[in-house]
């Protein structure tokens, strides 16, 4: 699994994997955390082992984390011998990790909400030899005051926003390795404190999926339902502005749609989670679609991501874009990018993802990654850098992109 992590790493042009986070990954007994799961599977590099679901809805409560994402998150957390670590969000693997690279002079906690969790992480521990893992059940909004503070904060749950008591259990000089949803969008951000007090600076942006934070943290985005026939359901995610009028939306979804196509196209196999961001961090009335695979075999929709495509909604919120794609006429191994339009503004919509896709693939080569600060929410506008400002319960997310386009200086809808 190492080897193939390491492997995949290279080709892709990610950080080399730090010699201690290898030794750690090569250590500690992964099967131990996955019982009953055939050893292929327990190491699977990408698998994520779903260990508790929502009776209801059957949504994932917990896993086991797939090790991709956890050796990109340790390597980010650049853990030291001796550091005091808290996790947020347990299955006890990722713990004994962590455990592992800090040694006995460190102490790693490890909490969770749910007691279930922390019961199965307490005997998988156990079965990998494992001690001195310190776990408790506590909601991770409140961070875990008794032993802080500490030099690491590593939160493997999705969470929404960054409470001030983080900050207040961070030591000097600590790092803060958090998946985050950025408009919608979730990314790891790696964070350390900025210039003043409550303000953060982020140093990297992964790419990576999480279950959803609960308890006092849990935020849930606007998602009107634009179509909802089953297994054709189309609807809308807003983290943040813009305001929509559902009852114009969906029916400019059943009206005659515009397609044009942008003069930028990928590789087969190019990740494309960088445009993601690149639209979120630039768009006004900035949206996700997500929607059913029905939706495209009845050809209600062209091709789309289903777990989530940008899209733009327009001014006055009765009509959308959303961004498309198809195998290039001219290189089979390429595909291409385009936006389709709906409602009143079908053609000028379409235009502006369109334009804001080729912008993109101009500013990709030479700027790719965005820049990310997070201030206090109480921070007045005027005071807050430049940017595209996203107002959370504590914090505001400041987004920058360079781009060769001169951008004005926007806060987004509703903030
Ligand atoms: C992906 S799992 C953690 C994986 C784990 N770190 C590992 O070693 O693979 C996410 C966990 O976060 C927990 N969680 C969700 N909201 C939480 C909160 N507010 N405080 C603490 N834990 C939370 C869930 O119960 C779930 O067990």
């Amino acid at each position: 699994m190492v080897d193939a992590l390491v492997r995949e790493r290279a080709n892709l042009g990610m950080d080399v994997l730090l010699p201690e986070v290898e030794d750690a990954l090569r250590t500690v007994p992964r099967e131990c955390f996955v019982p009953g799961l055939p050893l292929a599977d327990s190491y699977d590099q990408h698998q994520a082992v779903v260990t508790k679901r929502a009776p209801d809805t059957d949504m994932a409560l917990s896993s086991v984390s797939a090790p991709s994402i956890i050796a990109t998150m340790l390597n980010r957390a650049d853990l030291r011998p001796g550091q005091r670590v808290l996790e947020i969000g347990s299955g006890g693997y990722n713990a004994a990790l962590i455990r592992h690279m800090i040694g006995d002079e460190g102490k790693v906690t490890s909490i969770d909400i749910d007691p279930e969790v922390i019961a199965r992480a307490e005997g998988c521990l156990r079965e990998a030899g494992t001690d001195h893992v310190h776990l408790a059940v506590a909601d991770g909004e409140h961070g875990f005051p008794a032993h802080a503070p500490y030099e690491r904060i590593i939160v493997t749950a999705g969470a929404w926003d960054v409470p001030p008591t983080w900050d207040d259990q961070l030591a000097a000089g600590g790092r803060l390795v958090v998946p985050m949803r950025v408009r919608g969008l979730t990314r790891c951000l790696t964070l350390e404190r900025g210039s003043l007090p409550g303000w953060w600076r982020c140093l990297e942006v992964d790419m990576c999926g999480f279950v959803r934070m609960r308890g006092s943290g849990e935020h849930w985005e606007r998602m009107p339902l634009l179509h909802e026939r089953e297994g054709e359901r189309v609807g809308l995610r807003l983290e943040d502005g813009p305001r929509v009028d559902t009852e114009s939306l969906r029916a400019s979804l059943e009206q005659e749609a515009v397609t044009l196509w942008a003069d930028a196209s990928v590789r087969a196999d190019e990740p494309t989670d960088g445009q993601d961001l690149y639209l979120a961090c630039q768009a006004d009335g900035w949206a996700l679609l997500t929607a059913q695979r029905g939706a495209i075999a009845s050809g209600l929709l062209r091709p789309v991501v289903l777990s989530g495509t940008p899209a733009l909604v327009d001014e006055d919120g009765t009509g959308f874009a959303y961004r498309t794609l198809r195998r290039s006429p001219h290189d089979q191994d390429r595909w291409e990018f385009g936006a389709t339009g709906h409602g009143p503004h079908a053609h000028q919509n379409a235009q502006a993802m369109v334009d804001l896709i080729e912008a993109w693939d101009r500013d990709r080569q030479e700027h790719p990654s965005p820049r990310i600060d997070l201030v206090p929410a109480s921070t007045p506008l005027e005071d807050v850098p430049t940017g595209r400002v996203v107002t959370k319960r504590h914090t505001r997310m400041v987004l920058n992109w360079t781009s060769r386009t001169p951008q004005p200086s926007c806060a987004a809808d509703g903030s």
